[in-house]
């Protein structure tokens, strides 16, 4: 029977009473033919296993390796060691896994993010990334249990669909037809009615549209799931795959939508520093020596502790969008030409002006809101200056956007004509206008990138290292 195991964690609380337990986990290192550091990824504190010399066969023990998995039972006793409280004597051994010394890639010595990239299969078991993987657990299950205690119902909207939520083009086509002999109309383009859906579709870039359908009737749902985008951006914050939490909110405006963005932020975050310390100080302490690498103006002013604290203390910025192109314009580094895009009215900003409005210039979260229709989606409500939109993106620092959202433009009139203007299919979208036709009530929502907010919460720089297997431009290993 295997689940009399003892979970590594569990039994390092345990006071030593010479009880006799079972552990099962990974090997991290076997010194001295004598003592295994044993981890079972619960935590990143290993086990230490005493083999007493000469108990046990040459042969058995020469297959403990680093990698390779044990079933151990023993006696937990208190550890004379430095490190730990508690050991445990081993009686019993068994390999169940051997990992060839040879073959093993990874040894007990620092690795470097890429090459473990490269070998994301077995990267769960480094105390990095065993970190980032149970904090980014803890942060879903935080997300879950805040709309929850809401009365927010969870939705889980279609993965594959017709409509282009964002009308920004990019998506990925699901088809089942032959690339050889594709059917075609008489005009040459794709006869898609011999399709499998009997329609074009593609991957969902966002569950905003069917979650807007669900909050016309329970006035609070909430999506989690993954979301696709086809753009071609190799950067260090975006995927082609990640996941999205998207809230949709009947009776709520602008300000309402935003308060509930920073409640929620701040509430998974702290969720996150109660119950993750000590992955969190780990990764507290790897950010800080990856950052003495750097020149010293280049380093964080806050401990990643002290900057997580920080935003859960303190209250968002907020400024409309033309607020925020003042300050770029009036900012040194426009005045010295440091950005390399372009500033003014208008404009999209890049994140080199994002991170310059948050890092620079405020040094905290700031919500932009109110931004150019011209840049924004259709579905954005349309404000009465006839210029700008409902709008709002949470900036946060060393990450720049992680939430967009907005006030919804519940007005059917106003909405398709929007539509028309933007060349957006209004017979196609009818599902869609009909919640502005029947019972339309004024509705806000976001949308927040779950990895960006794991790459915030865990100090990690690159998005490809906050989601197990990442898909990213020519990139779908595993
Ligand atoms: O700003 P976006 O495109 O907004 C929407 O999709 C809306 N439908 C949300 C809503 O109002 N319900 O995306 C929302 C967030 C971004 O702020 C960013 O954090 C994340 O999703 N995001 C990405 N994360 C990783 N890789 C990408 N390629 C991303 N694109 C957007
Ligand atoms: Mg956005």
């Amino acid at each position: 029977m295997f689940n009399k195991r003892v979970k590594i964690k569990e039994l390092l609380t345990w006071q030593a009473q010479d009880q006799q337990v079972t552990v099962m986990g990974w090997v991290k290192t076997f010194r001295n033919n004598q003592f295994i550091a044993l981890n079972d990824g619960s935590t990143n504190t290993n086990l230490q296993v005493v083999v007493e010399l000469g108990k046990f066969d040459e042969n058995l023990l020469k297959r403990v390796s680093t990698g390779a998995s044990l079933k151990v039972e023993g006696t937990l006793v208190a550890s004379l060691g430095k490190g730990q409280s508690v050991e445990l004597k081993a009686n019993k051994l068994e390999v169940l896994g051997d990992a060839d010394p040879e073959k093993f890639p990874l040894q007990p010595k620092e690795h470097s993010l890429e090459f473990l990239r490269e070998i994301a299969h077995l990267r769960f078991r480094t105390n990095t990334f065993g970190s980032i993987f149970r904090v980014r657990h803890a942060l879903a299950f935080a997300i879950h249990k805040f709309f929850n205690e809401k009365g927010f119902v969870y939705m889980q909207t279609p993965v594959i669909t017709a409509s282009d939520a964002e009308g920004a083009g990019e998506m990925f086509k699901v088809t089942t037809l032959p690339f050889d002999k594709t059917p075609r109309n008489e005009d040459g383009t794709v006869n898609f009615k011999e399709d499998f859906f009997g329609k074009a579709t593609n991957l969902t870039v966002s569950g905003q549209l069917e979650g807007e359908l669900a909050a016309m009737a329970f006035a609070e749902i909430y999506t989690f799931g993954p979301t696709f985008r086809a753009e071609n951006s190799n950067t260090t914050r975006h995927l082609a795959e990640f996941w999205m939490i998207e809230p949709e909110m009947a009776f709520y405006d602008l300000e309402d939508n935003m308060n509930l963005a920073e409640e929620f932020i701040k509430y998974i975050i702290k969720y996150a520093m109660d119950n993750n310390r000590e992955d969190l100080e780990f990764l507290a302490q790897r950010l800080q020596k990856e950052e003495s690498k750097l020149p010293q103006d280049q380093r964080s002013s806050m401990s990643l502790i002290e900057k997580l604290s920080f935003v859960v203390n303190n209250q968002f910025e907020r400024i409309t969008y033309t607020e925020a192109i003042e300050i770029l314009l009036n900012s040194p580094a426009y005045k010295k030409k440091k950005f390399q895009y372009d500033v003014k009215w208008g404009i999209d900003m890049q994140s080199e002006h994002e991170r310059y409005l948050v890092e620079k210039h405020f040094k905290k979260p700031v919500i932009v809101t109110n931004y150019p229709a011209e840049i924004k989606a259709f579905y954005m409500r349309q404000n009465e200056d006839g210029k700008t939109v409902a709008a709002m993106d949470i900036l946060a620092p060393g990450i720049g956007e992680i939430v967009g959202g907005s006030q919804r433009e519940e007005r059917l009139e106003k909405l398709e004509a929007r539509m028309k203007s933007m060349h957006i299919p209004t017979e196609e979208m009818w599902w869609y206008l009909d919640t502005r036709r029947f019972g339309s009530v004024p509705h806000a929502g976001f949308g927040l990138g779950f990895e960006r907010m794991v790459l915030f919460v865990t100090g990690m720089t690159n998005i490809r290292d906050v989601i197990a297997f990442p898909r990213t431009p020519k990139n779908a290993e595993f």
